[in-house]
């Protein structure tokens, strides 16, 4: 039933993040793909049952103290190509317990499955990457995992790992572990489309030049500041991109408004620059969205407005529903030359108001929705002011 990790990726996984024919062999850093997002969690355990019964992922791998690994239990789960490991600290100085007392629940590393971990490493650094752990192999009986690390914003770091010379269930340590809850008939999300950091202001160009110098990547989009302001929430952003476009980081920063941003209030609760958002891609994002909602996720809520608006519905055209199915779910379209997507954001998912999650079906669009930041702001805003943090 549990799929590996070692999957061939179809012409569909391709469009459903739109992905580009690309050769990665003439990439300065070629990627394959996502390997997986690792977080850091007060309580893995549970957060590991949540991610399961709420977003339908299947538990799959374990590694902790049963297995010598005495500082963290961490707990991987799966849905379709999207790999989750979620580690929480088993003692008071694990570095788990240190991260979750300063951020809360949060990412500490993006994993990116590379052909050669040595030459993208040596490039990465010689490029003025981060260096944080140099090429070294992990091994069980299972065969061997080439990784290293390099940091981005914040304590945030991107993990390379070539995992073509092994078998196991997930990385070594790792025992196959039996599902938390009986798996949804049909998977809610299949893909990572997109993961969103959020810096300081005055440092988003800064760390789009860092994954251009770094990792080679382009800068696909960009948006500018007034684009995406509202009267009291602004930001500015950019999206860095590889070859192929399967990886993409859109960089976020506050801009100026008459109040806080909601960028600034991440930044104040999560103590620092990480990650904002994870895109999960799905083939039905109407499916999706009611079994998560009957799960209990809850979602933001674009107001009627944003439906009844002309401009709005002349600008959306014909989508493959009708109109009143995405406003019964409050699902945002957006559409750009290429095509058209379907996207809808989650609440924060832990007590701080950090990090949340979007579900994207992409039909043709590489866009990231600019044509409803105005739309999903002025819902976002109502939610922080219900914090008083506007
Ligand atoms: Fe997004």
């Amino acid at each position: 039933m549990v799929d590996t990790v070692n999957r061939k990726d179809t012409p569909a996984d391709a469009r459903l993040v739109g992905a580009v024919d690309h050769d990665i062999r003439e990439d300065a850093f070629p990627i394959k793909g996502w390997d997986h997002v690792r977080y850091y969690v007060g309580n893995a355990r549970q957060a590991a049952h949540y991610y399961s019964t709420a977003f339908g992922m299947t538990l799959f791998a374990y590694r902790g103290p049963e297995q010598g690994f005495r500082e963290h239990a961490e707990y991987a789960l799966k849905s379709g190509g999207v790999t989750f490991v979620i580690a929480g600290g088993v003692t008071a100085d694990a570095e788990a317990t240190r991260h979750y007392a300063v951020h809360g629940d949060g990412v500490i590393e993006v994993a990116l499955e590379v052909p050669d971990v040595d030459a993208n490493y040596k490039h990465a650094v010689a490029q003025g990457a981060i260096a944080i752990e140099e090429p070294h192999d992990l091994t069980d009986e299972h065969g061997t995992i080439r990784r290293a690390v390099i940091g981005t914003y914040g304590e945030t770091r991107n993990v390379l790992i070539d995992r073509s010379g092994y078998t196991g269930p997930f990385m070594p340590g790792f025992v196959k572990a039996e599902p938390m809850v009986a798996p949804p008939e049909k998977r809610f999300f299949q893909a990572i489309d997109h993961v969103v950091g959020n810096v300081e202001l005055g440092k988003m160009r800064e760390w789009v030049g860092y994954y251009e110098r770094v990792m080679g990547f382009t800068n696909i989009v960009e948006f500018v500041e007034d684009a995406i302001a509202t009267e009291y929430s602004a930001l500015m952003s950019k999206v860095v991109a590889n070859g192929n476009r399967k990886i993409k980081f859109p960089i976020n920063e506050p801009a100026e408004g008459k109040k806080k941003s909601q960028i600034d209030e991440y930044l104040e609760f999560y103590g620092g620059p990480g990650v904002q958002h994870i895109a999960l891609a799905t083939s039905d994002i109407l499916a999706a969205v009611d079994a998560m909602r009957e799960r209990g996720v809850e979602f933001l809520e674009a107001p009627d407005a944003y439906y009844e608006d002309a401009e709005m519905r002349e600008r959306i055209g014909e989508v493959r529903v009708p109109i009143e199915e995405l406003q019964k779910r409050r699902v945002l379209v957006d559409r750009d030359e290429d095509g058209y997507m379907l996207q809808i954001f989650t609440k924060p998912q832990q007590d701080r108001p950090t990090m949340f999650y979007e579900i994207i079906e992409r039909h043709g669009s590489l866009s990231f929705g600019k044509g409803n930041f105005k739309a999903l702001f002025e819902a976002l805003e109502k939610e922080q002011a219900k914090r008083g943090n506007l």
